[in-house]
């Protein structure tokens, strides 16, 4: 019998994308292209089964070995720290996490900045680095509505385009990390399932490879 590879993908644009580049590297799995509300789509012949999951719940189907591998976020990796390995840098979901703050912001380094976030531990990480006394808001969304409400100083977000943040009157003050999509596996699973993975990888580096010649 063949041991099916169960693979998590961010649902959305995203793992569209990504989906594209794991059926160029040999893992098609012509039914989930069928545009349907299903979740779960399996290649019987190649023993292969894909997920659709919200894209910050991957890491926790591969860290729990619900999924043997899967495409995260640098984000969510920074945010969680999940027990995974980290295989490749899929050079796609290209942004940067960044402070961010209305135009006429100065900081002033006497008081306790207040920073709204979804992503707490990266921003607690990189104030701490600075030594720089903060206030952490948690928020779920919306981060930019934050400042302009006064809730915050400052922001703690993904800027891509920089539309939100330019709509919003805000602009990028300082510029923490850049993100991208990672494939991860669960540990175990790539002990015991290393040649399907192993011949994943192979191919999207191949895609890579191309990529970045064209
Ligand atoms: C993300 C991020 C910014 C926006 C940045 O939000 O939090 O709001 O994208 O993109 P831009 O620089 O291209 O404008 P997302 O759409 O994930 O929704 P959220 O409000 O839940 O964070």
């Amino acid at each position: 019998m063949k041991t099916t590879l169960n693979i998590a993908l961010p649902k959305g644009r995203l793992g569209e994308k990504v989906y594209s580049m794991f059926e160029k590297a040999g893992f098609p799995c012509p039914e989930i292209k069928e545009n349907s509300r299903k979740l779960i789509f399996e290649n019987e012949e190649l023993a292969i089964r894909y997920f659709w999951v919200k894209p910050s719940d991957v890491a926790i189907y591969v860290e729990r070995a619900a999924a043997d591998i899967g495409v995260a976020g640098k984000d969510i990796l920074l945010e969680y720290s999940p027990d995974v390995y980290e295989l490749l840098d899929l050079k796609t979901g290209i942004c940067k996490m960044a402070v961010a703050a209305k135009k006429e912001f100065r900081d002033n380094p006497k008081k306790t900045l207040k920073v709204a976030t979804k992503f707490t531990n990266i921003a607690k990480n990189y104030y701490d680095t600075l030594g720089r006394d903060i206030d952490i808001i948690h928020l779920n969304g919306s981060i930019e509505i934050a400042p302009i409400l006064n809730l915050s100083d400052v922001i703690v977000d993904i800027v891509e385009t920089g539309t939100t943040l330019k709509e919003n009157g805000l602009e990028v003050k300082e510029s923490i990390v850049d993100i991208s999509a990672r494939l991860i596996a669960n540990k175990a699973s790539y002990k015991f399932k290393n040649e399907k993975i192993d011949a994943l990888v192979k191919g999207l580096g191949k895609i890579l490879e191309e990529n970045s010649n064209d």
